[in-house]
C-alpha cells in the first residue's frame, strides 16, 4: 500500500518535471542585438533577397500589383484555418517600422514575434531559418526603404487546438534546422548557389514537398510534389524524374521563372504565378543556379517516401 502511494507520487512528480521540460523545450527563441554580428546592413543586396525569398507573394494587398507595398490581408486557407499575412510595411504603427533589427531576425529566421510568442509555419520561416543572419539584415535595410501602410490586417481564424501557439515550440524543435536538405551534390558553385535560393529563400519546399503528419516537410521526397493547398490536384514534381522535370533542361528551367512558361508554352499559373513574379526580378544567372540545382537532385516521386 505504502509503496503504491509512493509510486504514484512518483509519477506524478515525474509528470511535472515532463511538463515543466516541455514548457521549457516549447519556449520562443529570440535573437538579442549582441547575439548579431557586426554586419553593415546593404540595401541592395536586401531588395535581392526580398525578390529571391518571394515576401510580397504573401505580404501585398490582395490582387494588388504594387509588389513593394507590404499592406498585408492575404489569406492563406489550410486545414487549420484561416492564416492572414499581416502589414509588414515600414509603418510603425500598423507595420513593422518600430521593429529593431533583432526582432526581425527574431521573426524571419526564429518565428518569434517581438512579444514572445511563436508564429505559424504558414510563415515559411522553416526555410528561411536556413537563410545566413547577414542576408536577413541586408533584407530589412531594403524593407524600411519602401512605402509604408496604414492597413490594418484582421486576425487568424484558428480552430482548437490550432490557435494554442505555444505547441509550435515542439513542432520548431523538431524541423527547424540549418543543415541543408540535400546533402550529395556536386561540389559546383552555381548547384549550391541554386540550393541557397531553392532551400531557403524561395522557400520552394513549401509547396512542392510533401509533409508528415505534423506538418514537417518530408527529406525523403524533397521537391517530389504534393498534395495542393488550394484545393485540386498536385504540386508537380520538380526532381529530375520522368514524372518531374526529366524532360526540361536547365534552359527550360530559368525560361520559366523568369516568364512563366513550360517547354510546352503552357503559362504557370496558381501559387506558382505569384512565384515566377518574384523569381523573374532576379538576375539570369540566379535562375540558372536553380536550374542546376534542381537538375542536381535525386529523382524521387511521392512514392519513394
Ligand atoms: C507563404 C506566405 C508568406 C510568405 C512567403 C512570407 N510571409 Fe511573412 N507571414 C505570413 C503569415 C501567415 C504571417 C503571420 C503568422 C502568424 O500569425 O503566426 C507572417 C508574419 C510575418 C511577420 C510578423 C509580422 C507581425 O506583425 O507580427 C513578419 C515580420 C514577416 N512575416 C516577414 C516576412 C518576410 C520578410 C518575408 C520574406 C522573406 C515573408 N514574411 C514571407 C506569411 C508569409
Ligand atoms: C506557393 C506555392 C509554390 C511555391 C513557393 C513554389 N511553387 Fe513551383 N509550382 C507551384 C504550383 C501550384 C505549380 C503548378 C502551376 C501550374 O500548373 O499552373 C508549380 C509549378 C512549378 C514548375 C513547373 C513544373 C511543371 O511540371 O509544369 C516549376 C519548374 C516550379 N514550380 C519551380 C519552382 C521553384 C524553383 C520554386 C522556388 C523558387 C517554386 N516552384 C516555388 C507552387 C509553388
Amino acid at each position: 500500500m505504502r509503496i503504491a502511494r509512493a509510486l504514484l507520487a512518483l509519477a506524478a512528480v515525474a509528470v511535472v518535471i515532463a511538463a515543466a521540460a516541455l514548457f521549457w523545450l516549447s519556449r520562443p527563441v529570440s535573437v538579442a542585438a549582441e547575439d548579431l554580428p557586426g554586419h553593415q546592413p546593404d540595401p541592395a543586396n536586401g531588395e535581392f533577397v526580398f525578390w529571391a525569398s518571394g515576401c510580397a507573394s504573401c505580404h501585398i494587398a490582395p490582387g494588388s500589383d504594387q509588389r513593394t507595398l507590404l499592406a498585408g490581408g492575404v489569406e492563406l486557407e489550410t486545414p487549420y484555418g484561416v492564416f492572414r499575412a499581416p502589414n509588414i510595411s515600414p509603418d510603425p504603427e500598423h507595420g513593422i517600422g518600430g521593429w529593431s533589427m533583432a526582432q526581425f531576425v527574431s521573426a524571419v529566421k526564429y518565428g518569434t514575434a517581438p512579444d514572445g510568442h511563436h508564429y505559424y509555419p504558414a510563415f515559411p520561416y522553416a526555410s528561411y531559418h536556413k537563410m545566413r543572419v547577414e542576408d536577413v539584415m541586408d533584407l530589412k535595410a531594403f524593407l524600411d526603404t519602401l512605402e509604408p501602410s496604414d492597413n490594418d490586417v484582421a486576425g487568424n481564424v484558428l480552430s482548437f487546438p490550432y490557435n494554442i501557439r505555444r505547441g509550435l515550440g515542439l513542432w520548431k524543435l523538431r524541423y527547424l534546422s540549418e543543415d541543408p536538405v540535400v546533402e550529395d551534390l556536386p561540389d559546383d558553385p552555381a548547384v549550391r548557389h541554386g540550393q541557397y535560393l531553392v532551400e531557403a529563400m524561395g522557400h520552394c519546399g513549401e509547396c512542392h514537398t510533401a509533409r508528415d503528419g505534423a506538418g514537417g516537410m518530408l527529406p525523403s521526397i524533397w521537391l517530389a510534389g504534393a498534395p495542393n493547398p488550394e484545393g485540386e490536384g498536385m504540386v508537380p514534381n520538380i526532381t529530375p524524374h520522368p514524372q518531374g522535370l526529366a524532360d526540361w533542361s536547365e534552359g527550360d528551367i530559368a525560361y520559366a521563372l523568369e516568364t512563366g512558361l513550360t517547354p510546352e508554352f503552357d503559362s504557370l499559373g496558381g501559387s506558382m504565378a505569384e512565384v515566377v513574379r518574384n523569381q523573374s526580378r532576379l538576375a539570369d544567372d540566379d535562375r540558372r543556379a536553380i536550374a542546376a540545382y534542381l537538375k542536381a537532385i535525386p529523382a524521387r516521386t511521392p512514392e519513394d517516401r
